[in-house]
């Protein structure tokens, strides 16, 4: 039997990562299946507080010990990292429980309900050293990958603005509200093509069903370099939008992830200022309508890469593309923007 030790520096390199698995809802499962397909990892256990979740995973993974206690996972020594997937409001308790009992932890996004939290969490993981990564899912899509390498190489030119919709008739969180559930996907997506966070935010919320939680929100960002960026989140739309526009001055790029095939564009758009050479001193604006091309875009589930991240980290030590700081700083923007939508959309700084 493998031992899971107290400090993560004393992990014995082994080839099979023993994981144990807390909270079997509606997202769960989709980790689960990926976690359980991995070669070099081992699901050995799973936990939910409601039996029915349990026995519907025993129907489909026969081999995985269920529980209902979050304690028996935790003291199990042959555990050595952990998934979670259960509500935001919980995040907090467990991570650091599963840390402090010595393990490597994946937690659901967002990292934690308050930036205190999620930075007590990161203090946590590293005093031992141990892996502390976030379910960003989108920041390991080969989509969202692929326009990180287009922004890398320069070709978009100088960034001017970002544009981002993410609505549909979605489903209604009991503990969070949209701007919790809905925006750290594209606060992901923006801080990883952008690496960094805003400097500034501003923003507005209803609950249009009358309850305490918003079910809207238009949140708009500035970066410190005074490039912008809009988002719009809702559970109350008709159709389900998933775009994302960036607007440099050689390239535009739209993002679509609702697209089946091609989800990124770009477009050789946009408007010059020229030299009038009739009128000495003035400028006249000149239209570029060039190609629009799509790049061939890899299809594996991001989930694969994000389980595969976590285990090659703690194999290695290296830190994930979503670790614990980076969640962090999801979360310190997520605080801003309620901040704001509380003042009435008053501008509000992102703590550094
Ligand atoms: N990465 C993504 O794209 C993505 C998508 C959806 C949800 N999520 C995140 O996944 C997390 C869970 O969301 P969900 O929609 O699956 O919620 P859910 O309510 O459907 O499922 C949560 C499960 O956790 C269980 N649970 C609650 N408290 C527990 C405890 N103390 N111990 C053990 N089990 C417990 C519940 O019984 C339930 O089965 C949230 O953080 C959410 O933001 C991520």
């Amino acid at each position: 039997m493998c031992v899971a030790p107290a400090n993560a520096s004393d992990l014995p390199i082994t080839l099979t990562i023993s994981i144990g698995a807390i909270g079997y809802g509606y997202w769960g499962p989709n980790v689960v299946r990926n976690l359980a397909e991995l070669p070099d990892c081992r699901l050995s256990t799973a936990c939910d507080l409601d039996a029915d979740r349990l026995k519907q995973l025993k129907r489909r993974y026969p081999d995985i010990s269920t529980t209902t206690s979050v304690d028996e996972v935790l003291q199990d020594r042959s555990i050595q990292a952990i998934y979670l997937a259960t509500p935001v409001s919980t995040h907090f308790e467990l991570a650091s429980r599963a840390l402090e009992a010595g393990k490597h932890v994946l937690v659901e996004k967002p990292l934690a309900s308050s930036a205190e939290q999620a930075e007590r969490l990161c203090e946590l993981a590293e005093k031992t050293g141990q892996v502390l990564m976030v379910g960003h899912t989108f920041v390991y899509s080969p989509p969202v990958v692929r326009i990180k390498e287009v922004l890398t190489a320069g070709t978009v030119g100088d960034l001017h603005y970002l544009d981002c919709a993410r609505v549909n008739l979605g489903l209604f969180q009991k503990d969070v509200s949209v701007l919790w559930d809905l925006i750290p996907h594209d606060l992901s997506i923006l801080l990883y093509w952008l690496g960094r966070a805003p400097v500034l935010v501003s923003a507005h919320g209803r609950s249009l069903l009358g309850d305490r939680l918003e079910d809207v929100a238009f949140v708009n960002l500035e970066f410190a370099d005074g490039v912008l960026a809009q988002l719009h989140v809702s559970w109350l739309a008709p159709v389900k939008l998933r775009r994302m526009t960036i607007v440099g001055s050689k390239l535009m790029v739209l993002y679509d992830d609702v697209e089946p095939v091609e989800k990124v564009k770009l477009f050789d758009r946009g408007v010059d200022k020229v030299h009038n050479p009739e009128t000495f001193g003035e400028f006249q604006l000149t239209y570029r309508t060039g190609d629009i091309t799509s790049p061939k875009i890899d299809a594996t589930e991001p989930l694969l890469l994000e389980c595969q991240d976590f285990l090659e980290c703690i194999r290695t030590g290296r830190k994930p593309r979503s670790d614990g700081r980076f969640g962090l700083a999801i979360v310190r923007v997520i605080e801003a923007a309620e901040r704001s939508m509380r003042n009435r959309g008053t501008a509000q700084e992102v703590a550094a």
